[in-house]
């Protein structure tokens, strides 16, 4: 299957850039169909049109709540209609009906080896509590926090002259690795969701 593949993405775009990059070489064999993003100005928007890959703003300041906001979102994405959702540094949690709408093909891109240190900032969590190895997950999004079943994951130590930064960058070189590769087996339908487990065909 080659699949249009949309992308939900909040600031600095690198992840996302990193499919751009897979599309483009072939590696993964979809469309990016889209970008959504909360943040008029976040640094993906830029990455998109040099890509040219349609971009949709929906600015969540300018919503009176987030089920109004939410709405505005999942309908345009649904306009959008794609085989796969990805976030791709998405900071909001997403909602019930989206999340509905879009279940076992809706995907996260989260910096520590879940279900260790859900939520903001895995590598700082990480690091104040001491592991030795971290690392990044892709898993499935449903209505927990992170908690959805995992797809990908790889390691990377932590360094004792690690700072936040330091850690971050180890983890976001494997995230970039890890997102493009996650996305090919959905889109080449290898992936089977059995309860918690995903089978990799
Ligand atoms: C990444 O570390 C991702 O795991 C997290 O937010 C960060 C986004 O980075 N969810 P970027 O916008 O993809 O560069």
């Amino acid at each position: 299957m080659t699949g249009r593949i949309a992308v939900l993405a909040s600031g600095r775009g690198s992840n996302f850039q990193a499919i751009i990059d897979a599309v483009r070489d072939g590696r993964v064999r979809a469309t990016c169909a889209g970008l959504f993003t909360d943040n008029p100005k976040a640094y993906a928007i830029k990455r998109a049109e040099a890509a040219n890959i349609p971009v949709t703003v929906i600015d969540y300041a300018s919503y009176p709540s987030r089920e109004t906001y939410e709405r505005m979102l999942l309908s345009a994405m649904q306009k959008c209609d794609p085989d796969l959702v990805v976030l791709a540094g998405y900071m909001r949690i997403v909602g019930k009906e989206i999340v509905n709408a879009f279940a076992g093909r809706m995907i996260n891109i989260h910096p520590a080896l879940l279900p260790s240190f859900p939520g903001l900032h895995g590598q700082r969590q990480a690091l104040l509590h001491g592991v030795k190895v971290t690392g990044c997950t892709v898993h499935f999004v449903d209505e927990s926090l992170d908690g959805g079943p995992i797809i990908v994951q790889r390691c990377v130590p932590v360094l004792e002259s690690d700072d936040e930064e330091a850690v971050s960058a180890r983890i976001l070189k494997q995230e970039h690795r890890c997102l493009p590769e996650a996305i090919r087996l959905f889109c080449e339908g290898r992936l089977e969701i059995i309860g918690r487990r995903v089978i990799i065909h």
